[in-house]
């Protein structure tokens, strides 16, 4: 099964997770309560989502057009970002989510 990272500024607390093929980025974030903004329920049509990949490229599925032009308007983007909505895990990637630069889990915070 493909592993997916969503990594921490402190390498220490780095997530890592075992995943079924054909998930996105955005489901296994929220099946694993870590908190990626999803203001219009993954329907490619915000940038709340938007996830910087740091490695595994080839291991998302490919870009299509809308994310393509979605994306344009992110805050912040970077020649690998993609929308955790869109992007499929196909195989082993780690992920940095940009704007809470440490990812957390949501039952940490208390
Ligand atoms: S949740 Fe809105 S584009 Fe991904």
């Amino acid at each position: 099964m493909p592993k997916i990272t969503f990594l921490s500024e402190d390498p220490n607390q780095n997530l890592t997770f075992e995943v079924e093929e054909g998930k996105s980025i955005l489901d296994i974030a929220l099946e694993n309560d870590i908190e990626l903004e999803h203001n219009c329920g993954g329907s490619c049509a915000c940038t709340t989502c938007h996830v910087i990949v740091r490695d595994g490229m080839n291991n998302l599925s490919e870009m299509e057009e809308d994310e393509e032009d979605r994306l344009d308007t992110a805050e912040g983007l970077t020649l690998t970002s993609r929308l955790g909505c869109q992007a499929v895990v196909t195989g082993d990637c780690a992920i940095e989510i940009p704007k809470n630069v440490q990812p957390f889990r949501k039952a940490e915070q208390h």
